[in-house]
């Protein structure tokens, strides 16, 4: 079955998808759904940092559908988002489907102040260079889906961190909020920033988001969807350092709901918005005094 977005010109039709963080969990089986759902002249680029496990992640996937490419694309460099957004344009002119999944792997035992650096630099600072590589390259109909989780909204940061993120207006002014965090935690001062950095780092991806389809509006006449999404819990190792995901849906699952919604047709509703299970997730809380941090069941 062939993307319901899929261009129509007879010479311009082959679809190309591009997956970041592909080598396990939910990006390998977002790789693999694509793979699987997409025709045999499209493409899926599997993208990883680790030369050797792209290499295992592209065997892994079954040689049916589409062609699956394995390409190097470490989204802590800084030089390698707009490099291989570059290398797209010429093989291909331009891109239909990009998933930024990729996610710095952290456990309770993890010390804040010593990983902070590289948990935003491939979180969130790859977020950002991804949306400004890539936003660029997307064909009419096109999906550019940050994967992001429900945490990702102010509802779990105190209301005097808010405004750092509703009053943004560029990728620039996001990154800026994410350094000043950055080096809130790596001083170790005493803030009302959450102890759990997964919360403002997703609460960075989504405003990201946001902004970048405040700026780019006029991408929904084109058929594009630019959204965050929220896989909701899965199973994998990353998740069960946290939780008892033993029960939680397994990435193929999860994988297959966000293929869905970048499949079908693009509700306006969705543009800029964090998404799950084909709903909106409002990122202001409407009461934040009703807020609960940290809920392990957000996803
Ligand atoms: N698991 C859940 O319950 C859950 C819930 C909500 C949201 N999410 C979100 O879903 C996404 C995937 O989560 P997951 O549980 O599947 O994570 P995972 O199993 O830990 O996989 C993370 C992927 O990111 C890659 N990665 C790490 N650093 C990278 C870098 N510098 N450059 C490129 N790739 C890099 C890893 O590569 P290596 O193989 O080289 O380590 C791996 O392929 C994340 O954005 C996560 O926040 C997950």
């Amino acid at each position: 079955m062939r993307y319901s977005h899929v261009r129509n010109s007879p010479t311009v039709n082959d679809v190309i998808a591009l997956v970041t963080g592909a080598t396990q969990g939910l990006g390998l089986a977002l790789a693999a759904g694509l793979a699987q759902r997409l025709g045999p002249t499209d493409t899926v680029y599997l993208t990883g940092r680790d030369p050797d496990k792209v290499k295992t992640a592209v065997q892994a996937i079954p040689n049916s559908g589409a062609e699956v490419r394995g390409e190097l694309f470490d989204v802590a460099d800084p030089q390698a988002a707009q490099r291989l957004a570059q290398r797209i344009k010429e093989r291909h002119g331009g891109i239909d489907i990009v998933f930024g999944n990729a996610v710095m792997r952290i456990g309770p035992d993890d010390n804040p102040r010593e990983i902070i650096d590289t948990y935003t630099q491939v979180n969130n600072f790859g977020t950002t260079r991804l949306l400004r590589a890539f936003a660029p390259l997307i064909n009419d109909n096109g999906r550019l889906l940050i994967v992001a989780s429900s945490l990702g909204t102010l509802h779990h940061l105190a209301p005097v961190l808010h405004q750092r993120f509703t009053e943004a207006s560029s990728l620039d002014e996001i990154d800026q909020q994410i350094a000043e965090w950055r080096d809130t935690t790596k001083a170790g001062r005493v803030s009302a920033w959450p102890a759990f950095i997964n919360i403002p780092s997703k609460i960075g991806q989504v405003a990201a988001v946001r902004v970048l389809a405040e700026e780019r509006r006029g991408d929904l006449d084109r058929g594009i969807l630019i959204a965050a999404v929220c896989p909701g819990m899965i199973n994998t190792p990353t998740s069960a350092l946290w939780w008892d995901v033993s029960t939680a849906p397994t990435p193929a699952q999860a994988a297959a709901k966000l293929l869905d919604l970048a499949q079908a047709p693009v509700k306006p509703e969705h543009f800029g918005e964090l998404v799950r299970d084909g709903n909106p997730i409002p990122f202001r809380s409407a009461d934040p005094t009703r807020a609960r941090p940290g809920r392990a069941t957000s996803g």
